[in-house]
């Protein structure tokens, strides 16, 4: 069994096949799927395939790059998803000073992260995180407001001394795809580091797709190559490294 926890089959470029992308993965092993939102749209588009889907699950909420024109009205509505039983999280929220760098925008994403981490404590909720190049504002937002009900450093691109600083919050470490690029010294350390209790598996499909298929549309299915990279960096198999993530997500997740 194999717990992809975070994959957009809500993108426009998976959407118009979501049956056969999941079936595809099924066959790979691959059992359970959250479906992740960044705006009102893709959120409630999350929760729809989540209807139509057994063990597939919903997150919802607004991507760092998707606060700056959302009204309250939106955001209210989009937010009131929590309450749809397949709701399991809010995200993906957070910082991302790669594509923002005008200091009164980042101050937005600020604002918004901050908010969509007081309501996930306030409905009781796990955070899927989203970070780019923003390390130091994300882990003093953390700190100060801190995700009551857990949640997941999605995609984690910082460093290994980094690492501690966000195991000690109590937060699940997401590794993708560049887990197995041939240059990625960082990511290949960080999970030799991460204890084997806090680390979940990712796609981040469509983007990411793990070596040799990168720069392809990526699926959930190839979730495999991204196990493979782990077991070989822990020296562990396949199979426990499988369940052991699958266990963690169940855990943080509720499901
Ligand atoms: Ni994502």
């Amino acid at each position: 069994m194999l717990f992809d926890t975070h994959c957009h089959l809500n993108d426009e470029k998976l959407l118009d096949r979501v049956d056969e992308v999941i079936l595809d993965a099924n066959k790979a092993g691959v059992t359970h799927f959250l479906v992740v939102g960044w705006d009102k749209e893709s959120s409630f588009k999350a929760v729809e395939i989540t209807e139509q889907h057994e063990n597939v699950y919903a997150i919802i909420g607004f991507h760092p790059e998707n606060v700056f024109d959302v009204s309250e009205e939106d955001f209210n509505e989009t937010l009131e998803l929590y309450k749809h039983p397949k709701v399991v999280a809010i995200g993906e929220i957070g910082l991302d000073y790669h594509w923002t760098k005008d200091p009164i925008k980042r101050e937005i994403q600020k604002e918004y992260f901050i908010r969509q981490i007081q309501f996930a404590n306030h409905v009781g909720m796990p955070v899927s995180i989203h970070n780019r190049e923003a390390f130091e504002d994300c882990l003093n937002i953390l700190k100060e407001y801190k995700p009551l009900y857990g949640g997941v450093m999605h995609c984690y691109s910082g460093s290994v001394e980094l690492l501690e600083d966000v195991l000690k919050l109590g937060l699940y470490i997401g590794l993708d795809g560049p887990l197995t690029f041939l240059n990625a010294k960082t990511p290949k350390e960080v999970c030799e580091k991460v204890p084997l209790d806090r680390l979940l598996l990712e796609t981040d499909c469509p983007y990411l797709a793990p070596h040799p298929l990168r720069g392809t549309i990526n699926e959930p299915k190839n979730i495999g190559l991204i196990l493979d990279e782990v077991a070989r960096l822990k020296n562990l198999s396949k199979k426990h490294i499988a369940d052991i993530t699958s266990r963690n997500a169940k855990k943080l997740f509720h499901v």
